[in-house]
Parts: structure tokens; sequence; C-alpha cells
């Protein structure tokens, strides 16, 4: 048996996150906040009219984005059919919203376009490329399906998560760590582990199976760092627009005014350098495809803005971040019409560009998710 049918497998036994109907209404998932996701991946844009899911288990995130979007065309796919058969059941007892199309498809099918369709301005892709032994080809499929102007959001473990040493350690213990057979033993030692551990994705020993099966005891795992994240995508025409904890990373480390080092490094690179010093155990990133060759400065909608006479007071309530600016009369200006209009042509930047300490601010404001360049 491949890995990948290995893989199949689990989620055939074990859905996920569950396949309890009840919990999955109440269930929110764990999507970032969809102005997070278009404010970096789709400045500017109007809101997603279709959206895909791809790989959504029993469906929690379809769900939780038809709440967000409830006009717009949804389409949640999956290689398990027994996941999808449970997302299709569920279905048939929500009664509100436009209907969701649940269809059994393989991310790594080349003709998956074809069977899904394509033009998708918004992909979610929430826990799955990690357990995928070629995330790559996924990249390269998921850019078939999606709009020009589309963005692509992505939850993939990274180089801190907790199984990195969690597998190897149940391993010295004799668990069999490839699929999750002894589950009572499994949870007595994440007991043990829980006890010493306190990471950011909480406690292992209360996980449902089709956790335990599939995060913890899988058949692949890819815990990569954003570095190998984003040389996989760039090599599939993809580009980081940024990620989850850039911009509350960023603005400790410009509290501390040591953002220098990194100037003038781009959003990827940048999100790169912060993950080196502080691995995440989860990334959330959005992706768009390679930029336009003329850029345009979009108000990327995450932060609220108050305007003094000389100053400006920036606040992100989604990302817990408050800061304010000294201005001139022409920057307050400009900054005022961007706010308005939700994009502007290059010449809007032209008040800072002046000098090396108004390139660097907006450089700074790109990096914290204030405007985007695109
Ligand atoms: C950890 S679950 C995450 C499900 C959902 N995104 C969530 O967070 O609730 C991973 C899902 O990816 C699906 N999956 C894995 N490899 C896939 C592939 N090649 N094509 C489509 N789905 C895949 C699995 O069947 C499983 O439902």
């Amino acid at each position: 048996m491949s890995s990948a049918e290995h893989i199949k497998e689990s989620y055939e036994r074990f859905p996920y996150p569950g396949n309890d109907l009840a919990a999955l209404i109440e269930g929110k998932g764990s999507l970032p906040a969809l102005s997070w996701m278009q404010g970096i991946g789709r400045p500017g844009c109007v809101k997603p009219q279709r959206v895909l899911v791809a790989g959504c288990g029993t469906g929690v995130e379809a769900f939780l984005m038809r709440s967000w979007l409830p006009h717009a065309e949804i389409v949640a796919m999956d290689f398990s059919p027994r996941s999808i058969a449970v997302a299709r059941q569920l279905e048939k007892k929500a009664k509100v919203g436009r209907p969701i199309t649940f269809l059994v498809g393989d991310l790594t099918d080349v003709q998956l376009a074809r069977k899904i369709g394509r033009q998708f301005d918004l992909i979610t892709c929430h826990g799955v490329l990690s357990y995928i032994p070629e995330p790559g080809r996924a990249l390269k499929v998921l850019a078939t399906c999606m709009a020009a102007d589309g963005a692509l959001y992505l939850g993939v473990n990274g180089a801190g998560h907790p199984t990195v040493a969690l597998r190897p350690w149940l391993k010295s213990f004799g668990v069999v760590v490839d699929e999750l057979r002894d589950e009572r033993r499994v949870r007595e030692l994440l007991q043990l582990w829980d006890t010493l551990h306190d990471d950011e994705l909480g406690e292992q020993s209360t996980m449902p199976s089709s956790y335990l099966a599939s995060d913890v005891c899988g058949g692949h795992f890819n815990n990569w760092p954003l570095a190998r994240w984003r040389r996989a995508a760039r090599r599939t025409g993809w580009e980081v627009a940024g990620t989850a904890v850039l911009a509350p990373a960023l603005h400790i480390v410009a509290d501390d005014g040591k953002e220098k080092t990194l100037y003038p490094a781009g959003i990827g690179e940048l999100a790169e350098r912060l993950d080196q010093i502080r691995p995440a155990g989860f990334h959330r990133i959005m992706l768009r495809r390679a930029k336009a060759a003329v850029a345009i400065w979009c108000w990327t909608g995450i932060y609220t803005v108050k305007f003094g006479a000389t100053s400006a007071r920036f606040y992100a309530a989604s990302q817990g971040i408050r800061f304010e600016a000294e201005l001139t009369p022409p920057q307050i200006e400009a900054l005022k019409i961007l706010v308005k209009a939700k994009f502007a042509s290059e010449s809007w930047a032209k008040p800072w560009t002046r000098n090396d300490a108004g390139r660097r601010t907006l450089w700074l404001w790109a990096g914290l998710g204030v405007v985007a360049e695109w």
C-alpha cells in the first residue's frame, strides 16, 4: 500500500474532525478571521464569490465559511468518501443559506479543476498539506483552480510542531506512531506529556480520536519551517502575502527598535526570518499568484485608523496591535484617500518615497499588514 493510500485509509477509519453531527454543528473550525484572509490575500477586492474548501474533512470549515459568506458559492472537497458522506448528511440538516457542494476529489489529481471547477477567489486548505507526501503537487493543482486575483489560505505544520519531539518520544515507549493502534496507551503517555508542555495547540491527551489518528499517529508528516513551505510555494508560482504571526512578531521587534536589521526584506523573507528566530508550531499562510508587474497600493482593512493633525493611530483588533505614527500633512492626505478608495496607483506612495525614513515606514506598514502592495 502506498503512503497516500495508507493516509486515506486512516481518514476513512477516523473522519476528521469527527462524525458527531451535533458537535460539528456547534464547531467553529480553526480558520483565521475572514477579514484577515481577505485583507492580506486579496487587498482592495470585493468579498469572495466563489470559495473552495480543499481537504474539508467532515465539513466544519465549509459551514463556518457559509456563516461568513451566506451568498457565496462554496465547494468543499476531500479524498475521503466517508468524510464527504458525513458532511452531506450534516448539510441536509442545516436549513440555512446557499447549499454547499461537497465532492470527493484528490488534491494531487492534475484533473481536479475539471472535476470541481476553476476561478475560485478564495481557497482554504487547513491541516491538509502536512499529511500529503507531495505537497508541491497539490499546490500546483490548487493553482489551476484559482482566479487570477484569488488567494490561498494554507494552514500547515511548522518546525515547532509538538509532533517533532512527541513522535520519537512515543516511539521510545514502543508505541507504533504510523497509525493509531493502542489508543488507551497513547492517551496515558500524552497525559504525562501534557503536564510539562503548554504549547499553542492545546492539550494533546484530550483531543478526539480523529486528531490522534492523523495529527499524532499518522503515516506522514511535513513539519516544515516557513522557509521550506515558501520554497515549495514559489516553485509552483505562489508568493507569500503574509502569515498570521508576521504582524504580531514584527510589532514586538519594531517596538524594541530592532526592525532595522531586517530592512528591506520583502514580506515572504521577513516572515521567514522571524520564523527562524521563533519557529511556529503551525503556520497560517496567505498565498497569491506571483506579483503583478505594476504594483497597486491597497488598504487591507485589517486596521482602523484615527487621524490627528500630525499623526495617525492604528488599531487591529484581530491581531491585538496598536501603534501611533507621526505623519506630515501630505502623508495624512494620501492615507485618507487610500483608506477611502481601498486602492491607489503607485503615485500614492510619493509622500513616503522621497526619503529613506518614509520608505522604511511604508515597509513596516506592509509587514504589519496596514497596507499591501499588489
Ligand atoms: C486533518 S484533516 C483536516 C480537515 C479540515 N480541513 C479541518 O481542519 O477540519 C485532513 C483532511 O485532508 C484530507 N486529505 C488528505 N490528503 C488529501 C488529498 N490528497 N486530497 C484531498 N483530501 C486530502 C483528509 O481526508 C482529511 O479529511
